[in-house]
């Protein structure tokens, strides 16, 4: 193994960084730069690594070629080095004219992870000549040449652009286009389009595995470019018997492996997620006290999308003499990050995925097998340094037999809903012939295009309406992004919603009008050119009585902000498994009768009122980095609304009405009505559902009659997570679209 590629890896936050270099970092920057390191350093690595001998053919072709191709191994120095070298070959504009270099990444992690490291190498401060910029992050300034950045903020920065020509870039790098998520795919379209308005524009598409001929062709024959990788081979096992088990089996690997194997060595293990992760790395560090004392000790890492970036980081750090890393990872490790030192990988083949069910317009996170080349790409990661093993805890055949060749892009089973919005406000007309590089299934399509008719962020005609305008300027899921503008407008009184604030909320816009609609004006318009459903005719009927009327709404942005910034933020909660009760008993205070979302708008509260403090989180048992985080995202809302012109109106503690009819505005589509078996039954494309055991309705008696959710997960059963009571009688008028009243 090489010693030299372990001492560039990152430094631990123990080396030196002054106060006074402390106090030059730039504001805002959430993420803290890391020391840079010595020069000497950075230039031994930087020409160790396989691209450095392709750099002048590399920035010949660039200059040559509006749009290149790159291929190579995951780790040869694509993502850290590509942008530093077209930045000092002058890609970065001029004084008069400063330009930027974008390179997107499909994970938030990656481009906050390689940010960092870039920095470091450039020696400058995060934010300053290399930044990043990721939802509700922006780690970057007016002086930022080289910009990392999710592939949906740069969409993002394209529709609030008037131009919609991202002038401000010279370069942009699409970076591990291989892995096809939704918004690398729509970017591509987007960014191909933009070609032919801007001539100067350098489009460089980057991909860790060999079969770029397709990015090729779809970018009119792009000129490829491989770089040569450095593989040493890497041995591959399987099991005899397949398991269905695989936490397990992957316990028992690695536990295995540490017996049998030399050090040094260390193992990265790929998991599904979070609590998989976290019950192995349990697991391992139980075994590991019982180890025997003249035994190598274990390091557990973890490495997952919710983890605080500088725990991330933790996972670069060499293991300490006589120690083996074990690095339990998410998919992110597969091709985003290198860590250096892994000469085994355990790969339980299995990655999870958001699958969207178009017929019943339910998205479920759901564990698939990887693709054959997912595997031969994981494998790939044990060999980096020096010959390497891995071990798939499944069958020979199951490989050869079961798993697809090629990982099926994203948009291929995604929900489209935020993409349309996307692309309508990008002003794309023709949706079913716009020119993607694979096409999303057309059922998908005109789902998503209903789904935004339903809110109103469409019109008859299919194009963007002012409401659906308004949603697209927000980093939201469309509904969440409705639920805010909805809670801006109250009833004036008595006036059965149509006062002007609420016909926009209504979608009604200016053209049509809410109330119930007998024409089949959806199948007339251009965005649903051939199917021939209709919302008219398919709208369910519900009873409506004066209730909704009757009662006086209240604007609640300030209210629904808190709510939307905890949906927004993951892992509120955490709930040790040996303390589960005191955990429960902790937080009962904020326990709220009509649901999940005004839990969490208590929690949000209370947080708010003891400032954050550090020993309050501990003691309620909420994790004090994610509040801090939701906090953030609060700030940043408040500012969106506050600049698109909505009033951060509060409808006072006691009104829970105006704040849950709000949220109905935009999940109608995601309700569900109590059944006599007490499963619930979901209002539009009637499945049945379960409420989740972790929602605080779960266990209420008797169980509410109506209730919204956020969204379906699929365990033994399906179940809806983040539930409130509503009133059935306000579906009507809070989705018209979506539901006519008897
Ligand atoms: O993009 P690609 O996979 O080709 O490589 P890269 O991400 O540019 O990484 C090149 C090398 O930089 C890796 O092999 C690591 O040695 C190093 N690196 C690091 O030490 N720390 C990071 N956060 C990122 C990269
Ligand atoms: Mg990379």
């Amino acid at each position: 193994m090489s010693t030299s590629k372990r001492s560039v890896a990152l430094p631990s936050s123990t080396a030196a960084a002054t106060n006074a270099q402390q106090k030059q970092q730039p504001m805002g920057t959430k993420g803290a730069s890391l020391p840079p390191l010595p020069r000497s350093q950075v230039a031994e690595h930087q020409r160790s690594l396989p691209i450095w001998p392709a750099r002048a053919a590399l920035l010949d072709a660039v200059k040559a070629n509006r749009t290149l191709v790159l291929v190579g191994e995951t780790g040869s120095g694509k993502t850290t080095q590509l942008t530093q070298y077209l930045y000092q070959a002058g890609y970065a504009g001029t004084l008069e004219k400063p330009q930027t270099i974008a390179c997107t990444q499909p994970r938030r992690v990656a481009a906050i992870s390689v940010a960092k490291r870039v920095a470091q190498e450039v020696g400058c401060w995060l934010g300053d000549k290399v930044g990043y910029t990721v939802r509700f992050d922006d780690c970057s300034s007016e002086r930022t040449r080289i910009k990392y950045m999710t592939d949906g903020m740069l969409l993002r920065e394209a529709m609030s652009d008037d131009t919609h020509a991202l002038e401000q870039y010279s370069v942009i790098v699409l970076d591990e286009a291989h892995e096809r998520t939704l918004h690398t795919d729509v970017l591509f379209a987007v960014v191909k389009d933009l070609q032919r308005k801007r001539q100067d524009l350098r489009v460089i598409v980057m991909s860790a595995t060999l079969d770029a001929q397709q990015f090729a062709a779809y970018f009119d024959d792009a000129r490829v470019v491989y770089v040569a990788g450095r593989q040493f081979p890497v041995d591959t096992f399987y099991l005899s018997k397949s398991t269905t088990d695989y936490v397990d089996a992957a316990f028992v690997a690695v536990l295995q492996l540490h017996q049998d194997e030399p050090l040094p060595g260390d193992a990265l293990v790929f998991l599904t997620g979070q609590d998989e992760i976290e019950a192995v790395a349990r697991m391992l560090n139980g075994a590991s006290r019982h180890l025997p004392m003249t035994a190598a000790k274990l390091l557990v890492c973890t490495v997952y999308a919710a983890l605080p970036s500088h725990q991330q980081m933790l996972v670069f750090d060499p293991p300490p003499a006589g120690t083996r890393k074990i690095v339990l990872a998410t998919n992110i490790a597969e091709t985003s990050i290198t860590i250096p030192g892994i000469k085994f990988v355990i790969d339980p083949g299995l990655v999870k995925a958001r699958i969207h069910n178009p017929r019943t317009g339910s998205d479920l996170l759901e564990v698939i097998p990887v693709s054959k080349a997912q595997a031969r790409q994981r494998a790939g990661r044990a060999g980096r340094d020096a010959p390497g093993k891995c071990y798939r805890l499944y069958t020979e055949q199951t490989f050869n037999e079961t798993l697809e060749d090629v990982t099926q892009p994203e948009i291929k089973r995604c929900n489209m809903a935020s993409a349309v919005l996307s692309l309508k406000a990008l002003g794309v007309r023709d949706l079913q012939n716009f020119d993607f590089m694979d096409k999303p299934p057309r059922d998908a399509l005109i789902a998503a295009l209903e789904h935004n008719y339903a809110l109103g962020a469409l019109g008859d005609d299919g194009e963007l309406t002012e409401l659906g305008r308004q949603m697209s300027e927000f980093p939201l899921e469309p509904a969440l992004a409705k639920a805010l503008i909805a809670a801006a407008t109250g009833t004036e009184s008595n006036s059965n919603g149509s006062n002007s604030a609420s016909q926009l909320a209504n979608g009604a816009g200016a053209s049509s009008s809410a109330t119930a609609k007998q024409t089949p004006s959806v199948r007339d318009s251009a965005m649903v050119e051939v199917d021939s459903r209709t919302l008219a005719k398919t709208r369910p009927a519900v009873a409506q009585n004066a209730t909704t009327s009757a009662l006086r709404r209240q604007p609640c942005v300030s209210e629904m902000i808190d709510i939307v910034s905890m949906l927004s933020t993951e892992n509120i909660f955490f709930t040790p498994s040996d303390k589960r009760e005191q955990a429960e008993a902790a937080r009962a205070p904020f326990r709220a009768p009509e649901g999940d979302h005004i839990t969490l708008f208590n929690v949000f509260k209370a947080y708010l009122k003891a400032k954050g403090d550090a020993e309050w989180c501990r003691s309620h048992f909420l994790n004090q980095r994610s509040m801090a985080a939701a906090e953030s995202v609060r700030k940043q809302l408040r500012g969106l609304c506050t600049r698109l012109g909505l009033a951060l109106d509060s409808c006072g503690e006691h009104d829970r009405f105006s704040v849950r009819y709000a949220l109905l505005c935009g999940f109608a589509s995601k309700t569900a009505v109590l059944q006599p078996d007490n499963s619930y039954r979901t209002t539009t494309s009637h499945e049945t559902v379960h409420i989740h055991p972790s929602s605080v309705l779960f266990q209420q008696r008797p169980p509410p009659h109506c209730v919204l959710f956020n969204e379906l997960v699929m365990t033994s059963k399906t179940y809806m997570r983040d539930v409130t009571v509503v009133d059935q009688h306000w579906l009507a008028e809070a989705a018209p679209r979506l539901f006519s009243s008897k």
